[in-house]
C-alpha cells in the first residue's frame, strides 16, 4: 500500500460582509459594481473581482462572455491579466469576488473556477506572498481564503518546467 497523504486547508466565514475589515469592505464593494458591468448575455451570471494591489491602487474586471463560448473570460483573469499588464510586477494582497445569477438568487459564496485559481496562482508563487481570496454571491455569507495555495493545492507551477 502507498503512503497516505493528507492535504489541509482553511478557510474562514464570515456572515456577511459587515464583519469584514474596513478596507476588504471596500473591495468586495467594489467587486459588486464590476460585477454589474459584466457582459453575460449568455450565462445570465454575473462575476466582479476587485484586485488590491500593495500601492493602494484597486483593478477591477468582469466576466466578458463570447457568442463563440470558450473566446470568454471570467472576471477573475480579466481583473489579474490587466493587473499584470498594466502594473507589472506589482505584488496582489488580496481579491474579491462577487456573483450574480439574473436566473435566482446567488446567496452561498461562489468560489473561483479552477483555471482561475492556477492563473492566480502564477502571481502568487511569483511575488512569494500570499494573496488572500473573498468570495461571495449578491449577499450573504463571505468566504476568506488566506492564500491561493489554499484553494488549489497541489499548485503547477514554473519550477516543474
Ligand atoms: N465565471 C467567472 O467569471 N468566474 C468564475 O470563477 C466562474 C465563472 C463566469 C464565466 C461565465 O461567463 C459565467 O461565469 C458562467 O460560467
Amino acid at each position: 500500500m502507498g503512503k497516505k497523504i493528507k492535504i489541509e486547508t482553511e478557510l474562514e466565514v464570515f456572515d456577511s460582509v459587515s464583519d469584514l475589515s474596513p478596507d476588504i469592505k471596500n473591495l468586495m464593494n467594489k467587486a459588486h459594481e464590476a460585477r454589474e458591468n459584466a457582459y453575460a448575455p449568455y450565462s445570465s451570471f454575473r462575476v466582479g473581482a476587485a484586485i488590491a494591489l500593495q500601492s493602494g491602487v484597486i483593478v477591477t474586471g468582469n466576466n466578458q462572455e463570447n457568442a463563440a463560448f470558450p473566446s470568454g473570460l471570467c472576471a477573475e483573469r480579466v481583473a489579474a491579466f490587466h493587473a499584470g499588464s498594466n502594473y507589472p510586477g506589482e505584488t496582489f494582497l488580496a481579491i474579491a469576488l462577487s456573483a450574480r445569477s439574473e436566473k435566482h438568487p446567488t446567496v452561498t459564496p461562489i468560489p473561483p473556477c479552477g483555471a482561475c485559481r492556477q492563473s492566480l496562482a502564477e502571481y502568487e508563487v511569483n511575488q512569494d506572498s500570499p494573496i488572500a481570496v473573498y468570495f461571495m454571491g449578491e449577499s450573504g455569507k463571505v468566504v476568506k481564503s488566506k492564500s491561493v495555495k489554499d484553494l488549489l493545492p497541489l499548485i503547477f507551477d514554473s519550477s516543474y518546467l
